[in-house]
């Protein structure tokens, strides 16, 4: 790895890309069951859903609208701190349409309880989340989620769109990190950190 990756220290791989794409598709065609005869709008959740998200629609066969927001969580590395910036906001109107939301992970699920009332107030017809990775052991809220690609354990993850510290984003496989003592608390402590 280069440098600004080398503090961390990647253990085994968790899920291949493989199963990953195996999942999504798995994922797409049940989508496109659910919602058969309809239109839907599927938002991407900038950046960590990216890779997820593009992966997903490939096998949704329903019509299918993209768009993309941008959020920042105030935190320190690895944690949000349940304070949420919009960052950049929808292109497209959301009223009447069927939504999916595309996230990489839910975690606390304060980032998508608060995203999904926000959308919820511009009257959509209605809104569903998919997300890659589900970590239940660090639920603070109690979201509903629709569709769910893997469950992990209480370790953090990076790779298939995940990062930390803006790194590892590109890896094409999931794979647990193990974060030096201090990088967490330095990391974006007090500062927007792009989920
Ligand atoms: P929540 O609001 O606590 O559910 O936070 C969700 C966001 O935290 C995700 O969109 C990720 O950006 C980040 N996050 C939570 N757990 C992990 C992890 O294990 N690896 C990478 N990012 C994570
Ligand atoms: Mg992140």
């Amino acid at each position: 790895m280069s440098d600004g990756s080398s503090k961390y220290l990647l253990e085994d791989v968790i899920f291949t890309q493989e199963q990953i794409e195996t999942r999504a598709a798995e994922i797409g065609r049940q989508i496109s069951l659910d919602y058969a005869g309809e239109e839907i709008l599927v938002i991407g959740i900038l950046r960590g859903a990216v890779m997820w998200m593009t992966q997903l629609i490939k096998s949704i066969t329903v019509d299918t609208e993209i768009d993309f927001m941008a959020v920042s969580s105030y935190g320190n590395a690895t944690k949000s701190s349940g304070i949420v910036k919009i960052n950049k906001d929808l292109e497209s109107s959301i009223t009447g349409k069927h939504v999916i939301i595309a996230e990489d992970i839910v975690d606390s699920g304060v980032t998508l309880n608060y995203l999904k009332e926000y959308l919820e107030h511009m009257e959509p017809a209605s809104i569903k989340i998919c997300t890659l990775l589900d970590k239940p052991s660090g639920r603070k809220t109690d979201l509903e989620i629709d569709y769910i690609g893997f469950t992990v354990a209480d370790v953090f993850i990076v790779g298939y769109g995940l990062d930390v510290g803006q790194k590892f984003r590109n890896l094409p496989y999931i794979t647990s990190v193990v974060i030096p003592k201090g990088c967490a608390e330095g990391g974006a402590a007090g500062t927007a950190d792009a989920i």
